[in-house]
C-alpha cells in the first residue's frame, strides 16, 4: 500500500496526495458536512498526471472514485476507506475560447458558474444551468449528463459537448477534442462517457458547445387553479415565446407554500398569493431588447384574458427577478425535513397530476400526515418529488444554517424502501423514469430495472466490462 502511495506521490507531488486524517477535513458532500473517506486523494494538475495516476492504480487493481464539485443526490461520489479519491480540483483551467466556431476548451474540474462567466465576457452563452452552478464542475456534469433550467431550449449536457477528452481506467488517453457540430466519422465514442457517472472512464477536458448570447431577459411567476391550466399555459407559452423560451418551472403548492413562509424563510416574499394550485416561473432570453418584451407581455396578457393563468407577476427590475428564481432554487428547505425521500422522476407531461394523486394517496395510509413537494422541469417531462413522511419533524431554523442530511435510522431505511416502491412501480407503465437527471450512481441502482430492460442492463455490464475489466472505476455503481 505504501508503495501504491509513493508512486502517486511521485506522479503528483506528495502536497497531492491527501492521506486519511487530510480527507476527514473535508465534508462528505455538499449538504452533507461528515467527514470524506477514503485512503488517499489525489490531486493530478492535467490529463497526463491523470493517465499516469489511472495506470499505477490500475496495475495494483486499486479502485478510484473521481470527484468533482460533489453536489450530486444519488452517492456517485460515495467512497470508502479502501477507495482512493481521484479530484480534479485543481483541474480549472479555461484553455481556449473560439468566437467564430463558438466552442470554448476546458479543463473538466471548472466551476459551471465559471463558464458562464467567461461566454458572457466573450459575448457567448453557455446553455447549460442548474441550482449548484457555483460549486458544480464540468467534469461532475459530463459524468452525469447533467440536466437543470434551460433543458427545454438547449437540451441536457450531452448536448453542450462538441469533444471529449477521457482517460480509461488502465491510463489510455482517448483524446476527441472535436470542435464542429457534425462529424459522423465512426462510432460517436464520447456519447458512452457523458453520463456514465465516472464507471467508464474519467472525464478530463471538452470542448463545450457556446450560444449566441441572450441579454434581454424577461421572468414572471403565473398561478394556477388546475393541471389543465398549467399544460395549456406550456402549449400558449411555447407556441407564443417559441425559440425565446428559456425556463418553465413548476411548483406545487406545497413547495411554494414552504418556499415563501415567512416563518420558515423570512427573506423570501410570496409575490402571489399562496392558496394556489401551483405556480409557474417562465423566462424568455432574446436578443430586441423592445420586442422581446412587449412578446413577453402580449403572451401573459392573453394567458390571463384565455383564463389559462389565474394570475401573474412580472419582474420590472434584476432584484425581482432573483426574488422570484429564489422561490425555486430554495429547495434545501424541504431538506430540514427528517427523514426525507428524495425523487428525481420523468414521466409524460399528462400524467402528471393523476401520478402524484396517486403515489399520495398510497402515501397516505402509512403515513397520514406526508407532504408530497412536486416542483421541477416540467417541460423536459422532470419532475423533483421529495417527500416528507413525518412532516412535523421540521427543523425549523430561521439563521438558513447549512442543511446537514441526517444518515436514516433503520426504521427510516424500511419506510425509504416502501416509499421507493410506491414512487417506482407506477411509472414503468407510464413509460416514466427512476432517474430524469440526477442518475443512478448508488441510491438507485436496484431500481435500475423499472426504467431499463434485463437486456439493456446487460449491455451496460457488458460495456463496463469492457472498458474496466478489473472494475476499478466508480466500482458498484449505476449497474
Ligand atoms: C433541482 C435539482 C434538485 O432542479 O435537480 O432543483
Ligand atoms: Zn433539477
Amino acid at each position: 500500500m505504501t508503495e501504491l502511495i509513493t508512486q502517486l506521490e511521485a506522479i503528483v507531488g506528495s502536497a497531492n496526495v491527501l492521506n486519511p486524517e487530510q480527507v476527514a477535513q473535508r465534508a462528505k458532500h455538499f449538504w452533507d458536512p461528515s467527514p470524506m473517506v477514503a485512503l488517499a486523494l489525489v490531486r493530478p494538475v492535467d490529463t497526463n498526471e491523470v493517465s499516469q495516476v489511472l495506470k499505477i492504480c490500475s496495475e495494483h487493481k486499486q479502485p478510484v472514485v473521481t470527484h468533482g464539485g460533489v453536489t450530486g443526490l444519488v452517492d456517485g461520489e460515495k467512497s470508502n476507506h479502501k477507495e482512493i479519491i481521484l479530484s480534479l480540483e485543481r483541474m480549472q483551467s479555461i484553455e481556449s475560447i473560439d468566437p467564430v466556431n463558438r466552442t470554448m476548451t476546458v479543463q473538466a474540474g471548472c466551476v459551471l458558474q465559471t463558464v458562464h462567466e467567461a461566454a458572457t465576457d466573450a459575448g457567448l452563452f453557455y446553455g447549460l444551468d442548474l441550482g449548484a452552478r457555483g460549486s458544480c464542475t464540468i467534469g461532475g456534469n459530463i459524468s452525469t449528463n447533467a440536466g437543470g433550467l434551460s433543458v427545454l431550449r438547449y437540451g441536457m449536457t450531452r448536448e453542450q459537448i462538441l469533444g471529449l477528452e477521457v482517460v480509461l481506467a488502465d491510463g489510455t488517453i482517448l483524446s476527441s477534442l472535436n470542435k464542429m457540430i457534425k462529424n459522423n466519422a465512426g462510432y460517436d465514442l464520447k456519447q458512452l462517457f457523458i453520463g456514465s457517472e465516472g464507471t467508464l472512464g474519467v472525464v478530463t477536458r471538452a470542448v463545450l458547445r457556446l450560444r449566441p448570447d441572450t441579454p434581454t431577459c424577461n421572468t414572471a411567476i403565473v398561478a394556477f387553479d388546475n393541471f389543465d391550466q398549467v399544460t395549456a399555459t406550456l402549449d400558449h407559452i411555447t407556441r407564443t415565446l417559441n425559440t425565446n423560451l428559456n425556463a418553465f418551472e413548476i411548483l406545487w403548492n406545497d413547495f411554494y407554500h414552504l418556499s415563501t413562509n415567512p416563518d420558515i424563510n423570512g427573506s423570501t416574499r410570496a409575490p402571489l398569493a399562496n392558496d394556489s394550485f401551483a405556480y409557474a416561473i417562465i423566462e424568455a432570453r432574446g436578443a430586441n431588447e423592445a420586442s422581446d418584451q412587449q412578446l413577453f407581455i402580449q403572451a401573459m396578457e392573453a394567458a390571463i384574458e384565455n383564463a389559462l393563468i389565474a394570475d401573474a407577476v412580472i419582474a420590472k427590475s434584476e432584484s425581482e427577478r432573483a426574488e422570484i428564481w429564489n422561490i425555486r432554487e430554495n429547495v434545501d428547505l424541504t431538506l430540514r425535513h427528517q427523514p426525507l425521500f428524495i425523487y428525481d422522476i420523468s414521466l409524460p407531461i399528462n400524467h402528471m397530476q393523476t401520478y402524484l394523486d396517486e403515489v399520495r394517496s398510497t402515501l397516505q395510509k402509512d403515513w397520514p400526515e406526508v407532504i408530497v413537494y412536486a416542483y421541477g422541469h416540467l417541460a423536459d417531462n422532470n419532475l423533483h418529488v421529495t417527500i416528507a413522511p413525518q412532516p412535523k419533524n421540521y427543523i425549523n431554523d430561521p439563521q438558513q444554517q447549512p442543511v446537514k442530511i441526517q444518515a436514516f435510522n433503520d426504521t427510516q431505511r424500511v419506510w425509504y424502501e416502501q416509499c421507493n416502491k410506491t414512487v417506482f412501480e407506477p411509472l414503468a407503465k407510464l413509460g416514466g423514469s427512476i432517474s430524469a437527471e440526477h442518475g443512478i450512481g448508488l441510491l438507485k441502482k436496484q431500481y435500475l430495472k423499472y426504467s431499463r430492460t434485463p437486456e439493456e442492463i446487460r449491455v451496460m455490464q457488458l460495456l463496463k466490462k469492457s472498458l474496466d475489466p478489473h472494475n476499478l472505476l466508480n466500482p458498484g455503481k449505476v449497474c
